[in-house]
């Protein structure tokens, strides 16, 4: 069997061109990020999470600074995704009341609100982490969650689910029938879907769902000013449906415009969607092709987000697919850091990014794209750990055990510190 590349790369010029994005003007219109921070600072526990920065490791590859925004300790939920589906809840309570007046959270617990919205049940599918976000916020406000997750989903990840109040029903399939399946019964029993994908008739939730997220990049640049910093130059964003690609990919362009950071989506190649669509090359998103066979829960999606699509088309400047070994590396190398380094404990889908960068940055092979990109030793490179290890059996076998190593043609030894 052929030993797949660590990186297979699709370069997106088309986003250099675009001076103005009708995507991005529609999703991220400026001053959204003030809007969902300003939502989830009353939050109670929220506190702004740590920017990493992992200086010796850049120094070892050749870069100026890499910065990791660790979201593992996310309002104690293990992930980003909490700030999407916890938005999206408070603006469909919101609509549903029909009053322009900004409740925050908490008054949404008050009598006579609660009277006018009677009784709700919030519903997803989710791989895991977003399901988790949807039962954790419907339980703050009182409310029910069925969340729909699919046969291959762990255990722990369905247990963080069942702990924070919901009902999960489990799909024989993947993720994309779970949605399917979700939307099928929500509409027999009248519930609310805050699904992280849109369709046809239902983007609005889906793009308060990318709005909310907006939130970790403006705490990004906030950590970025007060080190002195001004922005990265490079994004490199780990993607399931897109949403978080879009949400960090409007984001900047919305901020900088044409001065943007240069930014690259990076996908398991067993369900990469979006370099799919890329490759079929009608500018239209796609459905995978594969069985979405990957360690990274988080990223095994088939069906593009459509609304994500939009914006990823017009500011991505390429399209990364990785196999498995990659998030493991990134997985190791976070974990056991460099001395001096913080040490980041990031599961499969929160790590692949920094694998990435690591085989991009090191192996001869890739200096086509290192060029492309303009990527080297000035570059201020910002990635997401966009979980913490949310399946513990699975983080050990990989950090303890040596589970999905990397090919020996693929490994390098360099040791600058020695060298220099
Ligand atoms: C840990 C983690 N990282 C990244 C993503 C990707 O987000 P999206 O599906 O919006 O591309 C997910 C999605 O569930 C996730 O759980």
């Amino acid at each position: 069997m052929k030993i797949p590349e660590p990186i297979t790369w699709i370069p997106n010029p088309r986003a250099a061109t675009i001076s103005h994005s009708p995507a991005v003007a529609k999703y991220f219109p400026a001053g959204i990020s003030t809007r969902t921070r300003n939502f989830h600072i009353q939050i109670p526990d929220y506190h702004v999470t740590p920017l990493k920065s992992l200086n010796r490791l850049a120094y070892m590859i050749g870069l100026d600074k890499i910065w990791v925004k660790d979201e593992a300790d996310r309002l104690s939920l293990g992930s980003f995704k909490v700030l999407g589906g916890s938005y999206a809840i408070h603006q469909t309570i919101l609509k549903l009341l029909g009053t322009p007046a900004d409740f925050s959270f908490s008054d949404l617990n008050q009598p006579e609100i609660r009277n006018k919205l009677g009784q709700l049940t919030f519903a997803a599918a989710t791989d895991g982490n977003h399901g988790r976000g949807i039962a954790w916020s419907a339980k703050q406000l009182g409310f029910k969650s069925v969340i729909y997750v699919h046969k291959h989903t762990s255990q722990a990840r369905i247990d963080a689910i069942t702990r924070n109040g919901a009902e999960v029903k489990v799909i024989d399939g993947t993720y994309d029938d779970a949605v399917r399946q979700v939307i099928e019964d929500a509409q027999k029993f009248g519930w609310q879907i805050i699904s992280d994908t849109s369709w046809e008739g239902y983007e609005e939730i889906p793009a308060w769902v990318m709005q909310g997220y907006t939130t970790l990049f403006a705490e990004v640049q906030q950590q970025l000013v007060s080190m002195g910093e001004f922005s990265p130059t490079h994004i490199f964003m780990q993607a399931g449906v897109g949403s978080l690609a879009a949400s960090a990919f409007g984001y900047y362009a919305s901020l900088f415009g044409p001065e943007r950071p240069k930014m690259v989506v990076v996908e398991p190649d067993q369900a990469a969607c979006l370099f799919h669509s890329m490759e079929v090359g009608d500018g239209k998103p796609h459905s995978f092709p594969g069985n979405l066979d990957t360690i990274m829960a988080g990223l095994a999606c088939g069906d593009p987000n459509p609304i994500a699509w939009d914006v990823l088309y017009d500011c991505a400047d390429g399209f990364i697919k990785c196999p498995d070994y990659v998030a493991a590396k990134g997985m190791r190398v976070g974990g056991v850091s460099l001395e001096g380094d913080p040490p980041i404990v990031a599961g499969e889908s929160g790590a692949v990014t920094l694998g990435a960068i690591m085989f991009l940055m090191e192996l001869d092979r890739y200096q086509n794209i290192r060029d492309a990109l303009g990527l080297d030793k000035n570059s201020r490179v910002l990635l997401v750990n966009s979980e913490r290890n949310t399946d513990p059996d699975d983080y050990r076998r990989v950090v303890w055990d040596g589970g999905d190593r990397i090919p020996p043609e693929y490994r390098v030894y360099k040791n600058p510190f020695l060298d220099g």
